[in-house]
């Protein structure tokens, strides 16, 4: 059955945090890696779902929801929106693990302290930006490009013109799949990738 593709609301997100947590680590299953099965998908999901200016789409097929796609046309406004309304409980919940995050589970938790920021010309360029994950039962089935496709259509109507999104260097197959739907290079570092391309 192919996969229906709908607008993502705040009842998908046990289905989303799932998905997040078992493509989490480039893209393969993080479960053995959280002892929080909640974490990755705090920073990662979360918010998009619940903070103003985040949107998204899932993608259901007979067994239930088994991928996503969540960003936000202003990545600007979103950041200032979760430092205001998402990431003050969690900071209280989860404490500070210290300037040298050893394990995965500490460097999320330090990143919920100090959130990832884009660049500032890459967000010039590309203001708009995206997390896109599919369990390995929709993978390869054409749900990635629909997913893709269906929000970049809604980016383009709400006035972004372009956006980018972050990808671990050891995740060959979604840096295949990015390339291949029109996505280039901006930026790089030791351990991962920012692409982009305009709307
Ligand atoms: C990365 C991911 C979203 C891609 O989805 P997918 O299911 O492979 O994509 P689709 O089947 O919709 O493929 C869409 C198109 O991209 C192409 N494509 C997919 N992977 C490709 C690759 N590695 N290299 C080149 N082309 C690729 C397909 O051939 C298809 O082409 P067409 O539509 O022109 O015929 C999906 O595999 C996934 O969720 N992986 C696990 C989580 C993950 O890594 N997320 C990204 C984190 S940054």
């Amino acid at each position: 059955m192919a996969a229906r593709i709908r607008e993502a609301r705040p009842g998908d997100r046990d289905a989303c945090y799932d998905i997040c947590l078992r493509t989490g680590d480039s893209g393969a299953d993080a479960s053995g890696l959280y002892e929080d099965p909640s974490l990755l998908g705090d920073v990662y999901a979360g918010p998009y779902l619940a903070v103003s200016g985040g949107l998204g789409y899932v993608a259901e097929d007979g067994a239930g929801v088994a991928g996503y796609v969540l960003g936000a046309p202003d990545t600007r406004a979103f950041e200032a929106a979760c430092e205001a309304t998402w990431w003050p409980a969690l900071r209280a919940r989860h404490p500070d693990p210290g300037p040298v995050p050893r394990t995965p589970e500490e460097r999320v938790r330090w990143l919920i302290h100090y959130p990832s920021t884009a660049a500032d010309d890459v967000v010039a360029r590309c203001p708009a930006h995206l997390h896109i994950d599919l369990l390995p039962r929709l993978q390869g089935t054409g749900a990635g490009r629909a997913l893709m496709e269906r929000i970049l259509e809604r980016f383009r109507a709400e006035g972004a013109p372009g956006v980018h999104l972050g990808v671990a260097r050891s995740n060959a197959h979604a840096v295949g799949f990015y390339r291949h739907l029109g996505f280039t290079l901006l930026a790089e570092d030791e351990h991962s990738l920012t692409f982009g391309r305009g709307l």
